[in-house]
Formats: C-alpha cells, sequence, structure tokens
C-alpha cells in the first residue's frame, strides 16, 4: 500500500514513519510512504500558502492553488486515489474506518495548517474528511501520522502474529481482555490462576468473559454493534446488562 502525505511540516511526519514497525513495514516493501511539502508548489517569491480570510475575522486559511499543485502532479487530474483531508469537521476515524481504508492500494491524505483550508479544496480536491475525535488540534500531522499508522498495521505481514489484529479492542467492538507475563507473583500481586493452568478451552472463555466485562464497565455502548452469542449475553445480564436486545 502506498500513502502520499502532504503538508507543510514534513519535519514532524518523517521521523515517526522512520520508527519501529512503520519503518520495517516499509524496508519489506509492504508499505511506502511519500511526504510532499506542500509549500515546494507554491510559485510566488516569499512562498505563501496562507492568506487572510474573505469576509474578515481572525486566523489564516490555506490557499487552494499549492494544495491542488502538489496534489494534482504526485496524483494526477483527477487524482487516482481518494485524497482524505485531516478536519475535525470529517467523519470520526475508528477501527471499522482503519479497516475500510486497508483495502485500498492507495491513499493521500493532507494536513491542513491554519485555522482552515479554502473550501474549494473540500469541494473540489478532497474525496473523504477524517476527524480523529472531538478535540482540535494545531494541524493535521497527527491525526495523519495516527490514520497511516492504524492503516498500516493491519496490512497482512506487518504485525508479527497474523491473529494479533482480529483480538484488538474495537475489532469486534468490544475492548481487549487483559495480558500478562512474567513474573507470574509481582509485589505480591499474581497472574489469575487460569492464564497458568494450561487449560485453553478455560482461558479463551475467561478472556471472552474479561472482554464482555471491559466493555460492559468502561464502553457499554459499543455493545449494541458487537456480535454476541447467547452465552454471552447471558452473562452480560448476570452482570448487570440492563440493554435489551438489538
Ligand atoms: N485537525 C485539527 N484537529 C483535528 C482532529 N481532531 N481530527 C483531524 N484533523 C484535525
Amino acid at each position: 500500500m502506498r500513502f502520499d502525505i502532504f503538508t507543510l511540516l514534513p519535519e514532524t511526519i518523517t521521523p515517526y514513519l522512520n520508527s519501529s514497525i512503520l519503518k520495517r513495514a516499509a524496508e519489506r516493501g509492504l508499505v511506502s510512504f511519500h511526504v510532499h511539502n506542500i509549500r515546494d508548489w507554491t510559485t510566488d517569491k516569499h512562498h505563501t500558502t496562507d492568506d487572510l480570510p474573505y469576509g474578515g475575522g481572525g486566523g489564516m486559511v490555506m490557499k487552494p492553488e499549492p494544495v491542488f499543485a502538489a496534489v494534482e502532479a504526485v496524483l494526477g487530474a483527477p487524482p487516482c486515489c481518494p485524497v482524505i483531508l485531516l478536519t475535525p469537521q470529517g467523519r470520526v476515524f475508528t477501527q471499522q474506518v482503519a479497516r475500510e481504508l486497508s483495502r485500498q492500494p492507495r491513499l493521500a491524505l493532507i494536513a491542513a495548517r491554519y485555522e482552515g483550508i479554502d473550501e474549494r479544496v473540500r469541494q473540489h480536491l478532497v474525496s473523504d474528511e477524517i476527524s480523529i475525535g472531538d478535540y482540535v488540534l494545531t494541524g493535521g500531522e497527527l491525526p495523519a501520522l495516527v490514520v497511516v499508522d492504524a492503516v498500516t498495521r493491519l496490512l497482512p505481514g506487518v504485525l508479527g502474529d497474523p491473529e494479533a489484529t482480529g483480538k484488538d479492542s474495537h475489532a469486534e467492538h468490544l475492548l481487549e481482555y487483559p495480558h500478562y507475563t512474567r513474573p507470574a507473583v509481582f509485589r505480591g500481586w499474581e497472574v489469575p490462576e487460569v492464564l497458568r493452568s494450561g487449560n485453553h478451552a478455560e482461558i479463551e472463555r475467561w478472556r471472552r468473559e474479561q472482554a464482555l466485562l471491559r466493555t460492559l464497565h468502561r464502553r457499554p455502548d459499543l455493545l449494541s454493534q458487537a456480535e454476541l452469542s447467547e452465552e454471552d449475553r447471558a452473562f452480560l445480564h448476570a452482570h448487570g446488562w440492563a440493554k435489551t436486545k438489538t
């Protein structure tokens, strides 16, 4: 899979892409990252990328010309792949959106700065808008990295264990069960006996119940979307789940 990331601050993006799992995925040819500085497509002597808003008011607005020029130079016109603008006004990024995006062979991401970006970029260049949550950051660089990271780890071969992402929190609208490693007793706190029992059926059952309990206590809103067996439902009801069946 190929990512093209358009930004005014490439130096904030590249160190993360050059670290750990993302770096290894790129070295192994599973993914490629291409970071483009929008400023390289300015044509005036001051390399201007922002301007005052029409109608007045505070803040600066990103000019459309360099953004269009950058994206069209790299992706063609019309663009050869989805072009995603990171913005607090977009659809909210979830594990399901990450999975959907991971099926694309190529994605372009635009990280906007300043107070905003000229509306014509949204209307005529961008095909999708994504928010990473209901809060406002100073720019789209961190959100772009969040999307790249969440999507890349879903690509086949990126994580060592091919089953690893199936059990992730949110993979099935459930939070993940607790994990333990050695030592078996740390400061007097013991690893649950069942995990040391070697009984795989019991371990699976315990993990399922822990995932259900965690979700019930921390994020009961997720349960209406989770695929629950009759046994799961009975377990949840026994632990106080009041919600009627969906
Ligand atoms: N840019 C600024 N805040 C953002 C957010 N929450 N999500 C995506 N892009 C953003």
